[in-house]
C-alpha cells in the first residue's frame, strides 16, 4: 500500500497539462486546453483539461478524469503503477511498506517462477529454431503456411518427442524442479523427473506485460487432445487472461476496439493479415473478469467466434457479459464453417474488413438466432421468445437503445409494444424504467441538476444550505449519487486537490464522467449570485414535478387498480408529492 500522503505529494508536484501534453497536443481554449482525443478517433477537438480543476473530460467519447487516471488508461496500468510512473516524473520518492517474511517468500518465488518460464520458453524457442528434434514442428508450421517473423512474434516454440530434455535443461541451470512442478511444465512418477509436454507445437501465453506466465501445446496430427495447457498456477489464471493482449495493446489504443476470438490459430491468423487489435481466450469462455479487462482498454468488442452450435452459445454469454459491463458489443459472422483461419487463408484481408464494418450489435444478431431457432409463428412460441428474451433485455442500460431494440422485437414478432411490455411484466411501470427515465436524464443533461451541482462544487454556501435543507427532490438518479458525493468530500476548507481527487471517489463510470464533464465546463458559474441560480433551480424543479405528476395521473387511469403496476406508480406519484411540498414550503 502506498499512503495517501505520497498521492497527494505526487499530485502537488506535477500539472496535468504537462502529464497530458506529452500524449496530446494541447492548445488554450478559455479556462480550459483543448486538444484532439487520444481515446477515439476525432477530427475536431473535444477533449479538455482544466489546469485550475487538475481534471479532464472529452465531449466526444465521455473519457474523464485527474492525471492519474489519464495515465492509467492511455499506458494500460493499474494505480498504484500509474503512481509509481508520475512519481518518477515529479521526483518524489515511493517507500514501499516493508514486507513480511512471507511476502517476501512469495516474491522471491514469483522471480523464480517467471525465470522457469523464460528458461523454459527459450529452449522451446531454440529447438524449434535450429535443433534436429524440432524438425517435426518446422514443417508442422510450415504445412500452416505460418512465416518464421510469425513465430517469432509468438516465440513459437517446440518440445521434443523425449522424456525429459526440459527436465534435463532447468536442472543444468539450477532450477528446483519442485518450483517447476508448481507451473505444470514438468512432472514427477515413482521413476523421476519428467517433461509435461511432449512433440508439441508449444504457444507461450504472456500477460499484458509480455511475461511469459503460461503454455499451450497443440499436438502436430489430429489426436487428442488437440492442446495441453498449463494448469492454474501462481502466475497463470485463465479466467483473468487475455492470450495476445499484449501484441494487440498498440492497435487496440489506436481503434478503440479489441476483436475477440475463441482459438490460438484464430489470434494467428489475423495477425499474420495484419488485424492486431486482436485476443483470444485460453480454452475457456469469456468470463467477467475478461470482460472488466477488455472494458479497460477499449471502448468496443468485436466477437468472432465460430458460426457453429457451440459459437453461437458463446457468443450470447460473451453479449450478456458486456451488457453487464456495458461496453457495446457487436458480432462479426463469417459464412457457415468458417473460422478466421480458413477464411482469411481463401479471402483478401479487405473482405474480413467489410465484415467488420457489417458487424451487427450483440444484441440484435441474438434476437435474431433466437428467432431462427423458434419461429415466433404461434402465441406459444412468441410467448416463448419475449421469455428467452427478458433477462438479458433488462440488462440494456442505455433507454435510447432499449427503445430501438422494443420496436425492433415487435416488429420481428408481429406484436404490439404493449402487449411486449405486458409481457415483459409491467417494465414500462416498474422502478425498472424510472432507472431507464433517469439515465434518459443523464444523457441528454438535466440543466436544472446541472446547475444546481456546478452550484454545490462551487460555492460552500450552497453545500451548507443543501446540508440544512436537505438533499431529497433535488437529484435523482446519478445527479444524486453525483451530489452525495460531493457534499461528502468536500468541505469549506476545500483545496483543488479535494476536488480533483472526487473522480477517484466516484466508483460509477457515469458519476465519474458526469463529474468531469460539469468540471471543466463550470466557467461561467464562477462569481455569481449563488442564492439568484440557486432558487432558479428549485423553481424550475418544481415546474417539472407538477408535470410528472399529472403524466402519472394519466397513466394510472390506463390501469388496473389492483395490479402491482398501479401501486408502483401511485408510490412515484407520492414521492413526487413530497418533493413539491419540499421545494415550496
Ligand atoms: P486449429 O484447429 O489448429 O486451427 O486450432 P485452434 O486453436 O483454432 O483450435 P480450435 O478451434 O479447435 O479450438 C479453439 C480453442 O479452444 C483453442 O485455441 C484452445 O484454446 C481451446 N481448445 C481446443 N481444444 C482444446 C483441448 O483439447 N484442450 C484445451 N485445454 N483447450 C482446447
Ligand atoms: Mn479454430
Amino acid at each position: 500500500m502506498i499512503p495517501e500522503e505520497k498521492v497527494r505529494e505526487v499530485a502537488e508536484r506535477i500539472s496535468i497539462v504537462d502529464v497530458v501534453s506529452d500524449y496530446v497536443q494541447l492548445r488554450r481554449s478559455g479556462a480550459n486546453f483543448q486538444g484532439l482525443c487520444p481515446f477515439h478517433a476525432e477530427k475536431t477537438p473535444s477533449f479538455n483539461v482544466n489546469p485550475a480543476r487538475e481534471i479532464f473530460h472529452c465531449f466526444g467519447c465521455g473519457a474523464g478524469g485527474n492525471a492519474f487516471s489519464f495515465i492509467m488508461r492511455i499506458e494500460g496500468l493499474s494505480f498504484p503503477e500509474s503512481l509509481k510512473l508520475m512519481a518518477r516524473k515529479a521526483g518524489v520518492e515511493i517507500e514501499e511498506r516493508q514486507l513480511t517474511p512471507i511476502e517476501k517468500q512469495a516474491q522471491s518465488d514469483r522471480q523464480t517462477f517467471q525465470r522457469i518460464n523464460e528458461l523454459a520458453s527459450d529452449f522451446y524457442r531454440e529447438t524449434l529454431r535450429v535443433r534436429p528434434d524440432g524438425a517435426a514442428v518446422r514443417s508442422y508450421l510450415a504445412n500452416r503456411a505460418i512465416a518464421d517473423e510469425i513465430a517469432e512474434a509468438y516465440k513459437l516454440g517446440a518440445a521434443p518427442d523425449r522424456g525429459d530434455a526440459l527436465v534435463q535443461h532447468l536442472k543444468a541451470a539450477g532450477i528446483d524442479l519442485e518450483l517447476a512442478l508448481k507451473l505444470g511444465v514438468v512432472r514427477k512418477s515413482e521413476r523421476g523427473w519428467y517433461d509435461q509436454f511432449r512433440n508439441r507445437l508449444m504457444i507461450p501465453i504472456r500477460d499484458a506485460k509480455g511475461v511469459t506466465i503460461a503454455f499451450a501445446g497443440r499436438v502436430l496430427d489430429s489426436s487428442l487432445p488437440k492442446y495441453i495447457n498449463s494448469p492454474e498456477s501462481p502466475l497463470y489464471h485463465k479466467s483473468a487472461v487475455l492470450f495476445g493482449l499484449d501484441m494487440a495493446l498498440p492497435s487496440i489504443r489506436t481503434e478503440n476496439a479489441v476483436i475477440i476470438v475463441e482459438g490460438y490459430f484464430d489470434h494467428l491468423a489475423l495477425f499474420r493479415a495484419g488485424v492486431r487489435n486482436v485476443v483470444a481466450t485460453c480454452g475457456t469462455a469469456l468470463t467477467s473478469t475478461h470482460a472488466g479487462l477488455i472494458k479497460r482498454h477499449a471502448e468496443k468488442a468485436y466477437l468472432l467466434f465460430d458460426s457453429d452450435n457451440a459459437g453461437q452459445k458463446a457468443t450470447i454469454r460473451s453479449m450478456e457479459l458486456f451488457l453487464e459491463q456495458r461496453l457495446p458489443a457487436y458480432v462479426i459472422t463469417l459464412p457457415a464453417g468458417d473460422d478466421p483461419d480458413t477464411y482469411l487463408a481463401a479471402n483478401p484481408v479487405e473482405a474480413f474488413a467489410d465484415r467488420r464494418e457489417k458487424a451487427r450489435p450483440a444484441f440484435e444478431y441474438f434476437v435474431r438466432s433466437l428467432l431462427a431457432e423458434t419461429p415466433a409463428d404461434s402465441v406459444d412460441s412468441k410467448v416463448r421468445v419475449i421469455d428467452e428474451l427478458q433477462p438479458r433485455f433488462k440488462k440494456i442500460t442505455d433507454p435510447v437503445e432499449r427503445d430501438l431494440y422494443e420496436k425492433e422485437i415487435c416488429r420481428l414478432l408481429d406484436i404490439t409494444v404493449h402487449s411486449f411490455r405486458k409481457r415483459m411484466g409491467g417494465m414500462s411501470l416498474s422502478g425498472r424504467d424510472l432507472t431507464g427515465r433517469q439515465n434518459q436524464a443523464v444523457r441528454t443533461g438535466d440543466q436544472t441538476q446541472e446547475t444546481l451541482l456546478k452550484l454545490l462544487i462551487n460555492y460552500p454556501e450552497a453545500r451548507d444550505e443543501v446540508r440544512r435543507t436537505g438533499i431529497d427532490g433535488l437529484f435523482e438518479g446519478e445527479y444524486l449519487e453525483l451530489a452525495r458525493l460531493v457534499l461528502d468530500r468536500l468541505h469549506d476548507d476545500d483545496t483543488v486537490h479535494a476536488l480533483h481527487q472526487l473522480p477517484d471517489n466516484a466508483a460509477e463510470p457515469g458519476v465519474k464522467m458526469l463529474l468531469s464533464r460539469l468540471l471543466v465546463s463550470d466557467a461561467h458559474i464562477a462569481d455569481i449570485d449563488w442564492r439568484i441560480a440557486f432558487d432558479n433551480c428549485l423553481r424550475s424543479r418544481e415546474k417539472r414535478a407538477i408535470v410528472s405528476i399529472r403524466d402519472i395521473a394519466a397513466q394510472l387511469a390506463r390501469l388496473e387498480p389492483d395490479s402491482p403496476e398501479y401501486s408502483a406508480l401511485l408510490q412515484e406519484a407520492d414521492a413526487l408529492r413530497t418533493r413539491k411540498a419540499k421545494i415550496q414550503p
